[in-house]
């Protein structure tokens, strides 16, 4: 039965909700730890949750939804974070967010189709000195032009390129 459901292995809840059960303060831990099994947040696993752990599911999604920790959907093998803070924004991260939109196909708080990148922006990573920022896998590349920050992702994404001869170039960026 529920053959939507996809191969989320639900059994992978067990220990964790006998771990916490009737604890108090235990939904964040839980859903720190079903992010840690998932990868990610599915609305099933949730609603396990809050049937389980007897706590409104409407709770639990406030709660999801607050942190910036957790997320709801499925996250590309590769992230993508963009520095919108001022002083980024100043030195060019609006540019650099059109870049990702235009040639990689990434949006803010998504997943490309491919499953390869997912993109977040974020608001001063500490590292203003070198402006605009992004982070991708968890490596910082510092003052970024549209064409330096695109190689790099790509680089490190390999097939977005793939993607990006599909959407070819109409604006002459140069
Ligand atoms: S504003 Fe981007 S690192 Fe500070």
């Amino acid at each position: 039965m529920g053959s939507d459901v996809e191969s989320i292995d639900f059994t992978l809840m067990d220990p964790v909700i006998e771990t916490y059960r009737g604890q108090p303060g235990a939904l964040i831990p839980v859903l720190q730890k079903a992010q840690a099994l998932y990868g990610y947040l599915p609305p099933q696993i949730l609603e396990l949750i809050s049937r389980r752990l007897n706590i409104p599911l409407s709770k639990i999604h406030g709660v999801a939804t607050f942190y910036a920790q957790f997320y709801l959907e499925r996250r590309g093998r590769h992230m993508l974070k963009l520095c919108d803070g001022t002083a980024c924004h100043v030195k060019g991260a609006p540019a650099l967010l059109n870049a990702a939109q235009e040639s990689l196909g990434a949006a803010p708080g998504q997943t490309t189709a491919d499953g390869e990148l997912s993109m977040e922006i974020v608001y001063c990573m500490g590292s203003c000195a070198l402006a605009p920022v992004a982070v991708i896998d968890g490596q910082v590349a510092g003052r970024m032009q549209p064409d330096t920050f695109l190689r790099r992702v790509r680089k490190q994404v390999g097939t977005a390129e793939k993607h990006a001869e599909e959407v070819g170039h109409d604006g002459h960026g140069n």
